[in-house]
């Protein structure tokens, strides 16, 4: 399973980088404006700094302005991956630039029929949001099933994004479910790798190990 990281911010993504637990990023408008910077210079420093897919959204609405914004950002760099909202013009705009070899993240997925659509249009990846749907009392981990078992039944390359993740367990359940991607905030990340159990295992073995070698330096 990749883990990409939902974020455009450079500090987070740094420390993802180093524990080794970044295979590519996820960015949006709202996390675009969050950190107050031009956006072309962050994009592109953030596709210096992460060797994977870097994925970069519209913000044009029809599927003509779409396709040069996406042009324009496909040229930052060959991991640059083109999202595009999943509407009548987002589908027109998928259909285009996959016939031309631009990578395509169709975005803001809520439903099985969505999902099989863009991956109709030859979609590189497919971004269910799960945790919005929670929001709303729908379980979005539904979601990931159905388009799991549709990507399957007719081998569709189109890879599943589990995005909009608020928790570990969206992670755990999502790599159960043999998702080939989850998209997580670096929050997330890190409480994936915490566990009370673990710190307290850790200090006794330490404790017992001080104790022992006290033991033994005494016996010399
Ligand atoms: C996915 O690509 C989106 O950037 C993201 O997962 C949205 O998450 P949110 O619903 O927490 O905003």
């Amino acid at each position: 399973m990749k883990f990409f990281i939902d974020t455009a911010n450079l500090e987070e993504i740094k420390k993802g980088l180093e524990l080794g637990l970044v295979d590519g990023v996820t960015t949006n408008p709202s996390l675009i404006a969050k950190e107050k910077k031009p956006f072309l210079e962050l994009i592109k420093e953030i596709l210096k700094l992460v060797p994977g897919p870097v994925s970069i959204e519209v913000t044009a609405v029809d599927a003509e302005n779409m396709v040069k914004e996406a042009k324009k950002y496909a040229k930052l760099g060959d991991n640059a991956v083109i999202k595009i909202p999943t509407t009548n013009e987002g589908l027109k705009a998928i259909k285009k630039l996959s016939s031309e070899g631009i990578k395509t993240n169709a975005t803001l997925i809520f439903s099985p029929s969505q999902a099989l659509l863009v991956a109709k249009a030859g979609a590189t990846y497919a971004s269910p949001f799960i945790g919005r749907l929670d929001d709303i009392s729908q379980r979005g981990m539904d979601l990931i099933e159905q388009v799991l078992t549709i990507y399957d039944n007719y081998s569709f390359d189109t890879e599943v994004i589990v995005a909009s993740v608020r928790n570990p367990m969206h992670v755990v359940e999502a790599a159960l479910l043999g998702a080939h991607i989850a998209t997580i905030p670096f929050s997330t990340i890190k409480q994936l790798i915490n566990h009370p159990l673990t710190d307290i295992g850790l200090e006794r073995f330490l404790k017992d190990w001080e104790n022992y070698n006290k033991e033994v330096a005494k016996k010399k």
